[in-house]
């Protein structure tokens, strides 16, 4: 709990995407633990594990376009033109080829950047040019699918939120309380693949 700036107690909540889940999705481990001792059944523990197409991008997943001329390709630096409007993009299992797409929290937007440009301590995230955040705004959670082509910044529809993607989805207009998370990458044999989980929290909190 945290007082708000009026004085009125007020609540922190992290959004993300749990609502989505059915009913069956949200009974927690403790009860199918019991649920599986009741009925003598063992159950495996990565029956309990969190589906992959749910799991957030994971090291050594490929980057998959999810929209545009080049939708379902992997992503190569080659498809992006430089500093061009940023198209949505999933991780994939490279093993199972399981599209991680069982949560919006997952989709990251792709640009291809001049990484000369680009402030010092965020270029290692950068894969010979192309650089991924998060798509989901980190205020009320919309999708920040706009493009301010003049200054390069990533925007939000919803309350015109700005994110600087040469500054580490730092904001530099409008309501957002936090940067963007950002999903550091690599190019191995000119494939672009994740490097490491999410830089920062992905999602947004709302004060109520
Ligand atoms: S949800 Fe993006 S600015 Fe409000």
């Amino acid at each position: 709990m945290t007082v708000s700036r009026r004085g009125k107690r007020a609540r922190t909540w992290v959004r993300d995407d749990t609502e989505q889940r059915g009913i069956g999705q949200t009974v927690s481990r403790r009860t199918i633990f019991k649920l599986g001792l009741l009925g003598g059944i063992a159950l495996p523990l990565s029956a309990l594990g969190q589906p992959a197409d749910r799991m957030r991008p994971q090291p050594g997943d490929r980057l998959v376009f999810e929209e545009g001329p080049n939708q379902g390709e992997l992503v190569r630096p080659e498809l992006l033109d430089l500093n061009q409007k940023p198209v949505s993009a999933l991780a994939q299992d490279p093993e199972t080829e399981v599209l991680r797409d069982g949560s919006r929290l997952n989709r990251v937007m792709i640009t291809r950047i001049d990484v000369d440009a680009m402030g010092e301590r965020y270029r290692g995230n950068v894969a010979a040019g192309v650089i991924a955040y998060s798509a989901v705004c980190t205020h009320t959670g919309c999708d920040v699918i706009d493009w301010d082509a003049e200054k390069l910044n990533m925007a939000c529809p919803c309350h015109e939120s700005q994110f600087d993607i040469y500054e580490g989805g730092k904001v530099v207009g409008g309501p957002a309380p936090r940067p963007l998370a950002m999903l550091p990458l690599e190019l191995v044999d000119g494939v672009v693949l994740v490097a490491a989980v999410f830089r920062g929290r992905v999602g947004f909190t709302q004060q109520f």
